[in-house]
């Protein structure tokens, strides 16, 4: 414990008490007598499965094999325009076509090399469905081996954002870059935009003459600009992973094999913050086998950029908001290098399956962060992650609740993209590791990553796998309804290991005793906390605080002018929820120059809940358009468009009691409250 001896003796009762609350809640169960059946132990298919809900492409007909692109990258019409060249494996002998994804493309030519040179081929491209896009059926008898699309993307390509050099750093190059997954891929090449395909790739890439080009592929950290760049990707990923970047980016080496690239104002801070990225490589491979992807590098991009990060191989995409002095955020860079063992090498084979990646990956993250940074940081970020996981899952259908999720329930692949996937699936597997061992499970893990490296898979081989190698050796450590209650049953499974974290348990102390008598906690503590004790500071607030709570807060830490989107995001909803009209323009400010969603949704929720809110939040929503990427756009829309509606005018008065300490409030807008309601309260 490296608090202060007589601090921590004034906070004693209180943490004695949240620890005791704490433990009430749920407890491990012990093995149960139906014990899982093992199974034979399963051959790895490098088969695609016949469907994938959430592409027209038909892989068991024909796959691609290999992808070769010719585009020129131009800023002026905010276009890429060139050839898609594929080589093809036929699987099905009585295939003639070959259906592609795209959404937005205008296809210019469609030719087919059956050994006898280029011939044109003739196409059908489909009426755009809102999800999906358009099929593009290309007529292809005989079987080519060769197929080669002519094709521009839209300036509006869902899975490209073009920056003018006003919403760069530097302010002098303009800026664009790729988010593929899960799929806008096809918004920016044809592609067969399935996670169960798999191909390698090369590129061409023509520019103007001042900007460097980068892909997920492999990058030279001594490259020169000149306007032309070639890539090669050798190694088989899925079309999600395809990217690409170009801006004013400079490189600087972390180790031999890892280093940043960013504009040139951000270069230095983004080492030093990410300095960990060779240890964490290193801790990863100890326990899992090698690194197989040669180079690890981090692009960091504009704030615009919608996500934390994207593990696009050899180049993973970093949103700079994490950027914040004291490395309390590089959890983020441990989880994104995960996936190049859980996602990149091993993939889910549709975005049905969204926690073979995205919950290995958190449980993989978090045996980084420990190793290197310690237990007591990891349970932190356990700790946080299962309130935020508690919280969200209540507002997800049960059929979402659910890892293993079933096709017909996820129209959107965004529907599988919510905590139950990460958090819930980082779950599982600790709660296999305490069943089996942590020796064995990371033997399994080891084991598994080799097994199915370079495929793509589902969850019942995942299963079969899992019982052939984990299970058979001791077969009473879970039985077949615990197994079928994590992947199958909503909800979090009463098997669900416990973790306490005593430094988030002195932080919930801190904040009753604020709570109960407006004593701050003194700032010997709270000058030793990390974000996650700050985050976690914030979300046990009750739903509302008073005018005078907020000002005591913002006047001695500085809320509202804080540079971390982690707090930020949870302060300005209090914020607005809770009438604090102060923190409006630097809030304002923060959606404007922030895209990263995941920091600015829970703002907008909480302005889009009253009628005054709604106004605020769409007049920053047009101030903010011109820097936010369309992924962005699209969701803030929504929840606008979603907004409640305004209450009617009030009968007769309706009274209301200030929320008793630590008791959630109301919501700001409460329907039934009419205007008094509206606008938060002092
Ligand atoms: N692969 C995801 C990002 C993603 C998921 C993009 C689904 C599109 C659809 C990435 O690895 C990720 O999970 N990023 C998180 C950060 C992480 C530390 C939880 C993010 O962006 O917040
Ligand atoms: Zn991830």
């Amino acid at each position: 414990m490296r608090f202060p001896l007589n601090l921590f003796r004034s906070l004693v009762p209180l943490f004695v008490l949240s620890l005791l609350l704490a433990a009430c809640q749920r407890e491990p169960t012990p093995g149960t007598t139906d014990t899982a059946t093992p199974a034979k132990r399963p051959e790895a298919a490098v088969t695609a499965p016949d469907r994938d809900e959430h592409s027209y492409a038909e892989p068991h007909r024909v796959m691609i094999e290999d992808l070769a692109l010719d585009l020129a990258l131009d800023f002026d019409s905010r276009t890429l325009a060139g050839t898609a060249t594929y080589t093809l494996d036929w699987k099905d002998g009585e295939a003639d076509a070959l259906v592609l994804d795209t959404r937005d493309l205008t296809i210019e030519a469609v030719e087919g090399d059956a050994g006898d040179g280029w011939q044109p081929l003739d196409y059908t491209l489909d009426d755009a469905d809102p999800l999906f896009g358009s099929r593009l059926a290309i007529q292809a008898p005989g079987q080519p081996g060769q197929v080669r699309v002519t094709y521009r993307t839209s300036p509006g390509a869902s899975g490209l954002q073009w920056l003018e050099p006003s919403m760069t750093e530097g302010g002098e190059l303009p800026f664009m870059f790729s988010q593929s997954q899960a799929i806008h891929a096809r918004s920016w090449v044809p592609l067969q935009d399935t996670p169960g395909v798999r191909y390698t790739y090369t590129a061409r890439i023509t520019t103007r003459p001042d900007v460097m080009v980068l892909m997920s592929a492999d990058n030279d950290p001594d490259a020169q600009r000149g306007g032309e760049f070639t890539f090669s990707m050798p190694q088989k990923i899925p079309s999600y992973l395809m990217a690409i970047a170009a801006g004013d980016l400079v490189f600087k080496p972390i180790s031999g094999r890892s280093g940043v690239w960013a504009e040139p104002a951000t270069v230095d801070a983004a080492v030093a913050e990410f300095e960990d990225t060779e240890q964490m490589i290193a801790t990863a491979e100890e326990l899992y086998g090698p690194y197989r992807w040669e180079r690890y590098d981090l692009l960091i991009l504009p704030p615009s950029f919608p996500y934390g990060g994207m593990e696009n191989p050899r180049l993973s995409f970093i949103t700079p908001t994490v950027i914040v002095g004291d490395k309390s955020l590089v959890s983020l860079i441990a989880h994104e290098l995960a996936h190049s063992w859980s996602g990149n090498l091993v993939t889910n084979a549709s975005w049905k399956d969204m926690w073979l990646n995205e919950g290995f990956t958190s449980y993989v993250e978090n045996r980084i962060v420990e190793a290197i940074y310690g237990e007591e940081f990891a349970d932190m970020e356990w700790v946080i992650a299962r309130r935020g996981l508690e919280q969200e899952i209540e507002t997800v259908r049960p059929a979402l609740q659910v890892l293993a999720v079933d096709g017909a329930d996820a129209a959107d692949p965004e529907d599988t993209f919510s905590s139950v996937a990460y958090d819930k699936g980082a779950w599982f597997l600790q709660f296999l590791e305490e069943r089996f061992g942590r020796e064995q499970l990371d033997a399994f893990l080891r084991g598994y990553f080799d097994h199915f490296a370079f495929q793509s898979i589902s969850t019942p081989q995942f299963v079969d796998y899992l019982k052939a190698e984990l299970v058979a050796a001791d077969p009473t450590a879970v039985s077949e309804a615990e197994l079928d209650e994590w992947l199958h049953q909503p909800g979090i499974p009463a098997s669900a290991p416990q973790v306490l974290s005593p430094r988030l348990g002195l932080v919930d102390s801190a904040r009753l005793a604020w709570l109960g008598s407006a004593q701050l906690p003194p700032p010997q503590l709270t000058a030793e906390w990390s974000s996650q004790e700050w985050i976690h500071f914030l979300e046990g607030m009750p739903e509302t605080l008073s005018l005078e709570q907020m000002a005591q807060l913002d006047t001695a830490y500085m809320f509202s002018q804080t540079p971390n989107g982690e707090i930020a995001m949870r302060w300005f909803p209090l914020a607005v929820r809770s009438g604090y009209a102060v923190a409006y323009p630097p809030m304002e400010e923060f959606l404007v120059r922030v895209g990263r969603r995941k920091l600015i949704m829970p703002t907008y929720e909480a302005l889009v809940q009253s009628p005054e809110g709604v106004a605020v939040a769409r007049d920053v929503l047009e101030r903010a358009r011109p820097g936010y990427h369309p992924i962005t756009t699209a969701s803030v829309e929504q929840v606008i468009a979603r907004a409640p509606e305004p209450a009617p005018a009030p009968v007769s008065p309706v009274l209301e009691g200030e929320p008793e300490p630590g008791e959630a409030a109301e919501p700001a807008i409460d329907p039934e409250a009419g205007d008094a309601g509206q606008g938060g309260r002092a």
